[in-house]
């Protein structure tokens, strides 16, 4: 077996601990003689399963009693659709658009009501996170929303925006489960599992219990209605459970690991390697502003085409695997996720030494 170092931004990199886990328990979970991909979703063994999974990122997340955690189908991108069509009561919400996942949200939610757009970074290619102390947000704008890190461009909210005491929704995909949040802070909070959590096809939203209404329209989809997601504990109807039970493992990991202040020391130290190299040297250069830059995903450039093409083609041969930039950005991309060791972007910085020696 040889496993490279995979700087996916999602699908990504997951624990190998995990996999082992996965792998050993994947003809006969917990002695029942099957896989938990055999087995009906309302079995007593797979309700453990979602139970202990749910008590988990509580505890990782300190998520309060008076939210409540959904494991729900159709990624991120049918949460862009589900938050306008459960929150917008005044059919007005405000928008931060800081890169292509906001702008797809704000373009959802303009079908259901006024999507307005209080502040943006498309000016500069989405390359900071604007100043978000004193927007213009409308009195009766039902909620305000962020992509709190922005897989693509590499920049992430270090700090939340003034919201002016309306109800803030975050978008967290690629930064879940990376550093302590204060839950408390926020409406809503999803993400799409398959970045940082566990494989694709599953989003978790924490929702605050008010928020979880049974008023909203008549032609909202029954299952994009959190209330019916809610009422049915997720499981309305089949859900994602290979998703949710490796999620769950993903939690236990994170437990066994210390938790999320553990992961944020360690993605800090993961990501001041990789910056700090940048920074210094004269062939790579990061493309984002020094104080928004993300400690996940990690755009970076040298000023020519062949070179970008080259290094990313040698980088795959010595086992650095997915660094290609998003086709909207070009150049390279590293994502750093929970999963990612040390080890790995230590050796993707040594290889970027080596490679730039060689062709200066
Ligand atoms: C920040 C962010 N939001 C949303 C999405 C879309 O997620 P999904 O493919 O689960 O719909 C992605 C990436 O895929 C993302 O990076």
């Amino acid at each position: 077996m040889s496993r490279v170092y995979n700087f996916s931004a999602g699908p990504a990199v997951l624990p190998e601990e995990v996999l082992k886990q996965a792998a050993a328990e994947m003809l006969d979970y917990n002695g029942c003689g099957m896989s938990i991909n055999e087995m009906s979703h309302r079995s007593k063994t797979f309700d453990q399963v979602i139970q202990t999974a749910e008590q988990d990122i509580r505890d990782l997340m300190n998520i309060p009693d008076n939210y409540k955690v959904l494991f729900l189908q159709g990624g991120a991108s049918q949460q862009f659709a589900a938050v306008p069509m459960n929150l917008m009561q005044n059919k007005k919400a405000a928008y931060i658009v800081t890169g292509q996942w906001a702008k797809k949200a704000m373009a959802e939610a303009k079908k259901y009501g006024e999507a307005i757009e209080v502040a943006s970074s498309a000016d500069k290619t989405f390359s900071y996170i604007p100043d978000c102390s004193d927007l213009a947000i409308p009195e009766d704008a039902d909620y305000v929303y962020i992509c709190e890190n922005n897989t693509i461009y590499g920049t992430k909210f270090k700090k939340l925006p003034n919201t002016k005491g309306h109800i803030l929704v975050s978008d967290v995909s690629s930064c879940f489960l990376s550093e302590p949040v204060n839950v408390n802070d926020y409406g809503v909070i999803y993400g799409g599992v398959q970045k940082n959590v566990g494989p694709a096809g599953l989003v978790i939203s924490i929702i605050r219990e008010d928020l979880i209404r049974d008023d909203v329209p008549d032609f909202v989809p029954t299952m994009l209605k959190w209330k019916t997601q809610a009422d049915n504990g997720s499981l309305y109807n089949t859900p994602n459970c290979w998703a949710i039970y490796m999620c769950g493992l993903v939690f236990k990991w994170l437990k066994e690991q210390g938790g999320l202040t553990e992961m944020k020391k360690r993605n800090e130290e993961k990501a001041a390697i990789l910056y700090d190299f940048l920074d210094n040297s004269k062939m790579f250069k990061g493309t984002v502003r020094a104080e928004d830059r993300s400690l996940m995903n990690v755009p970076f450039i040298t000023d020519s085409e062949d070179l970008n093409a080259k290094f990313i083609a040698e980088a795959t041969a010595n086992g650095l695997v997915s660094l290609k930039g998003h086709r909207s950005v070009g150049g390279m991309r590293a994502s750093i996720y929970n999963a990612m060791p040390k080890e790995g972007v230590q050796k993707l910085v040594d290889f970027m030494e080596s490679f730039e020696k060689a062709n200066s």
